[in-house]
C-alpha cells in the first residue's frame, strides 16, 4: 500500500487518501448507525412489552390477593375458574388486549400445565424457566428470538413459586376441589411441591418491521453519505488540482526567472570582460600611437641630416620601418574594434524595466528592499539593442539594490521629456564618497577593483553607444543614477559619431 502511494504523484495521492478515508469510514458509520437505530427500535418495543407484562402481572396479583379470598369466604369449598384462577383470568385479559397488539404473542408457559396444551413450554421457554428456577433473583429475561421464521423481541418474567396454598389445586389430585377435577381432570397440573417454579410469562413482540425500518434508514443514510461524500471529494479534488496547478505554474515561473538570471549574469560577465579587454586595448593603442608617430617622425627628420656617421644612420634607418609598423598595428587594431556592429530597434523602456525587475527579486526579498516603480504613462521609447541595454540597466538596478540598506528602498522612474527619454534609479544607501565619485567610470580604477567594479565603465560605454548620457548624484542617504537617451536617431548618425 505504502509503495503504491509512493509511486502516485502528489495530486493523485491526496485523492486516493481521501477516498480511502471515505470508504474506511463508511462501514464504521453504517454499523454505528444500524446499532443506534436498532437499539432505539428495541427500546420502544421493550417499553410496550414491559407495560403489557406489568398489566398482566397486576391482574394476577389482583386475582390471587383480592378475588380468590372473597370467593373462599363467600363460597367455601367451591372452585369458580373465572374468578379464582390467576392464570385463567390473566390469559383471558391478555387475549383481549391482543386485539390491539396484533402479531404480539402472550404465553404463560409452564412445564406442567393443567389441560391446556398451548401453555406447554417449548424448548426455548423451558430453558428460560430453568434459568429463573436456578436463579430466583433474576426477575426478567429479554432478547431477540426467531420463532416460526419471524424475528421477535422477547421479554420473560418468572411466575410465582408454589406455596402451601397453591398445593390444594396443584399438589395431590385427591385433595383438589371436585369442581376443578370435573373440568380439568386429575392427570395434568398436579404433583407439584412447595417452592417449585414451573412457569414464566412470555411476551413475543414482532420486531421484523422495526428492524427492516432500521435497515432502510441505514441504507438511506449510507446512500446520502456516499453521495455527499462523493460530491465533497470531487469539489476538494477540483480545488486541490487547481491549487496544485497554480503551485506548478509558480514553480515553473520561478525556474524560468532563475534561468534568465543565470543567463543574464553569464551574458553580463562575458560582455564585461570582452568589453573591458577592448576598452583596454583601445586605450593602449591610443597611448602607443603618439609615441610611435613621434619616434618615426623624429627619426625620419634625423635621417635627413648629412652629418650622421654611417653606423648611426644604419641603426636609425633600421628603426624607421619598425616604428611605421607599430603605427600600422595600432590603427589596424582600432579599426577592427570600431567596426563592431550593433543592431538597434525601437524599444519601450517601461516594458524593458518590467522584464528586468524579476531578475533582482531574490536579492530584493532577502534584504527586504522596497522597489517603487514610477513608470511614465507615455511609453518611453528609443532605439536600443535590447540585450545590451538590459544588461546596462540591470547593472544599475543591481547596484542600487545592493547599495540600499537592509529594509531600504529603491525608486525607479521612467519619463519622457521633449525629444529625450530617461530612466532614473535611486537608492537610500550611504552614498558614494566624492573621491570615489570621480573614479567610478574610470576603467583603470575599476580594473583594480576586479571584475565587479568594471560594470560601471562598461555600462557607461553601452549607454554612450545608445547616444545616451549617464549621470550620477550622490549624497549620504540618496544616490541617483540617471540615464537619458534621445528618443530618435538613425543608425547612420550613430556610425558617424561612434568613438
Ligand atoms: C383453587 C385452585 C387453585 C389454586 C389455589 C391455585 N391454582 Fe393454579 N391453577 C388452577 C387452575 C384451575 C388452573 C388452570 C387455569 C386455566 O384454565 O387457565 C391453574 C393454572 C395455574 C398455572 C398455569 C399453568 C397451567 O396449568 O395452565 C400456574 C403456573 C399455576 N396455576 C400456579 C399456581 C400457584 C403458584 C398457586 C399458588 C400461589 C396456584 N396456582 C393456586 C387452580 C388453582
Amino acid at each position: 500500500m505504502k509503495q503504491i502511494l509512493k509511486e502516485l504523484n502528489p495530486k493523485r495521492k491526496f485523492t486516493v487518501i481521501l477516498l480511502m478515508i471515505h470508504f474506511v469510514a463508511l462501514p464504521a458509520i453504517s454499523v454505528t448507525t444500524y446499532v443506534i437505530v436498532k437499539e432505539n427500535a428495541i427500546r420502544a418495543v421493550y417499553n410496550t412489552g414491559r407495560l403489557y407484562l406489568s398489566a398482566i402481572g397486576s391482574i394476577k396479583h389482583y386475582v390471587a390477593e383480592e378475588l380468590r379470598p372473597v370467593f373462599y369466604r363467600e363460597m367455601p369449598g367451591r372452585f369458580i375458574v373465572q374468578g379464582m384462577s390467576r392464570s385463567y383470568v390473566s390469559s383471558q385479559v391478555a387475549a383481549g388486549v391482543m386485539h390491539d397488539l396484533p402479531h404480539y404473542i402472550y404465553k404463560n408457559a409452564s412445564l406442567n400445565p393443567k389441560k391446556k396444551p398451548q401453555n406447554m413450554a417449548d424448548t426455548f421457554e423451558s430453558g428460560i424457566i430453568e434459568l429463573f428456577d436456578r436463579n430466583r433473583m433474576n426477575k426478567e429475561w429479554r432478547g431477540l428470538v426467531e420463532k416460526d421464521g419471524e424475528d421477535y423481541y422477547v421479554i420473560a418474567r418468572p411466575g410465582v413459586p408454589f406455596s402451601s396454598d397453591c398445593l390444594m389445586c396443584h399438589g395431590d389430585p385427591l385433595a383438589a376441589p371436585p369442581e376443578l377435577i370435573a373440568v380439568y381432570g386429575t392427570t395434568a397440573g398436579f404433583h407439584q411441591k412447595e417452592n417449585d417454579l414451573v412457569d414464566a410469562t412470555f411476551v413475543y413482540i414482532p420486531i421484523g418491521v422495526p428492524l427492516a425500518a432500521a435497515r432502510k434508514i441505514v441504507a438511506f443514510f449510507v446512500g446520502i453519505y456516499v453521495l455527499i461524500g462523493t460530491v465533497i471529494l470531487m469539489v476538494i479534488n477540483v480545488r486541490f488540482s487547481k491549487l496544485y496547478n497554480q503551485i506548478d505554474a509558480e514553480k515553473q515561473r520561478i525556474e524560468n526567472i532563475n534561468l534568465e538570471v543565470l543567463n543574464m549574469n553569464h551574458d553580463m560577465e562575458t560582455m564585461i570582460s570582452e568589453r573591458a579587454m577592448n576598452l583596454l586595448a583601445l586605450s593602449v593603442a591610443d597611448r602607443v600611437r603618439n609615441p610611435a608617430t613621434a619616434v618615426a617622425g623624429t627619426i625620419k627628420r634625423l635621417l635627413k641630416r648629412e652629418d650622421l656617421s654611417l653606423p648611426v644612420r644604419e641603426k636609425l634607418s633600421f628603426i624607421v620601418p619598425e616604428a611605421d609598423n607599430l603605427e600600422a598595428i595600432v590603427s589596424d587594431y582600432e579599426s577592427i574594434l570600431k567596426t563592431r556592429h550593433i543592431m538597434f530597434k525601437m524599444e519601450d523602456l517601461n516594458e524593458m524595466m518590467e522584464s528586468i525587475l524579476p531578475l533582482v527579486e531574490e536579492e530584493r526579498k532577502i534584504r527586504d528592499i522596497t522597489i517603487t516603480l514610477k513608470l511614465s504613462e507615455t511609453p518611453p521609447r528609443c532605439m536600443a539593442n535590447r540585450q545590451l541595454l538590459r544588461v546596462a540597466i540591470l547593472h544599475i538596478l543591481k547596484n542600487a539594490v545592493e547599495a540600499a540598506p537592509e529594509g531600504g528602498s529603491v525608486t525607479v522612474e521612467t519619463g519622457v521629456e521633449e525629444d529625450r527619454i530617461f530612466i532614473s534609479v535611486a537608492d537610500n544607501g550611504k552614498g558614494i564618497s566624492p573621491e570615489n565619485m570621480k573614479k567610478i567610470f574610470d576603467l583603470f580604477y575599476s580594473l583594480k577593483r576586479r571584475r565587479i567594479g568594471m560594470g560601471l565603465p562598461i555600462t557607461k560605454q553601452i549607454i554612450e553607444e545608445h547616444r545616451g548620457i549617464i549621470t550620477v548624484e550622490s549624497t549620504p542617504g540618496r544616490t541617483i543614477f540617471r540615464l537619458s537617451f534621445p528618443s530618435r536617431w538613425s543608425e547612420k548618425e550613430l556610425a558617424d559619431t561612434s568613438p
